[in-house]
């Protein structure tokens, strides 16, 4: 049933997956978001990176990952020897979820269920894509992917195997590296997320 051809809500004007996507109305989310913001990268693409959700740059600009985490995540892509053009790069959930705050958006956790809710656009991505392997950055994405997000920071490095044979490399999400204040704390996981994007890449090499 997660299967795009399966799936009852990819019928959208265009009838490609992001015109669906933008199309959504699945959970209330779509309606203070700009837009939805859908994967990127070539269908081809071996590698596949899952992130939360879009933020307030990706949300009025309509593509993943280019704000201030999206800068963290170029740069460490470029330091483990990755072409973020070449990979695919989506998020958990396609709506930015916010609380409006004066003229500020702030940034809330998306639930449970509304990863669950826009899981089929997850899955209807991987099975055009067909990664040879999935990066989970974060627990949203850990949870959408392998249905726990428990424990990250313990589970990063490792690979998980997902029911239907597809691995998955978990790692921290660029925006907690971008909240730590302490330097030793910010240099630890910066490196450690670094020796898992070197793992991804050896993994397509
Ligand atoms: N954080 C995410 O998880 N995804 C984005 O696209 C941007 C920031």
């Amino acid at each position: 049933a997660n299967l795009p051809e399966a799936n009852p809500h990819w019928q959208a004007p265009g009838g490609d997956l992001p015109s669906a996507i933008s199309a959504c109305t699945r959970c209330p989310l779509h309606k203070p978001a700009t837009q939805a913001v859908a994967g990127e990268g070539p269908k081809s693409a071996e590698l596949m990176f899952v992130g939360e959700q879009p933020g307030d740059h990706e949300d009025l600009v309509g593509r993943p990952f280019v704000g201030p985490a999206g800068q963290l995540f170029d740069l460490l892509m470029a330091e483990a020897g990755l072409k973020r053009e070449e990979a695919f790069v989506t998020n958990a959930v396609k709506h930015f979820k916010f609380l409006p705050r004066g003229r500020k958006r702030l940034h809330q956790k998306p639930s449970q269920d509304e990863i669950a809710t826009c899981n089929p656009w997850l899955h209807a991505e991987i099975a055009q894509v067909q990664p040879r392997l999935i990066v989970a950055m974060g627990a949203s994405a850990a949870q959408a992917l392998l249905g726990s997000g428990k424990a990250i920071t313990d589970r990063r490095g490792r690979v998980e195997w997902r029911a239907d044979g597809l691995p998955v490399l978990i790692t921290l999400h660029p925006s907690f590296l971008l909240r730590l204040s302490d330097a030793a704390a910010v240099k630890q996981a910066r490196a450690d997320m670094l020796a898992d994007l070197r793992r991804a890449a050896d993994w397509i090499a």
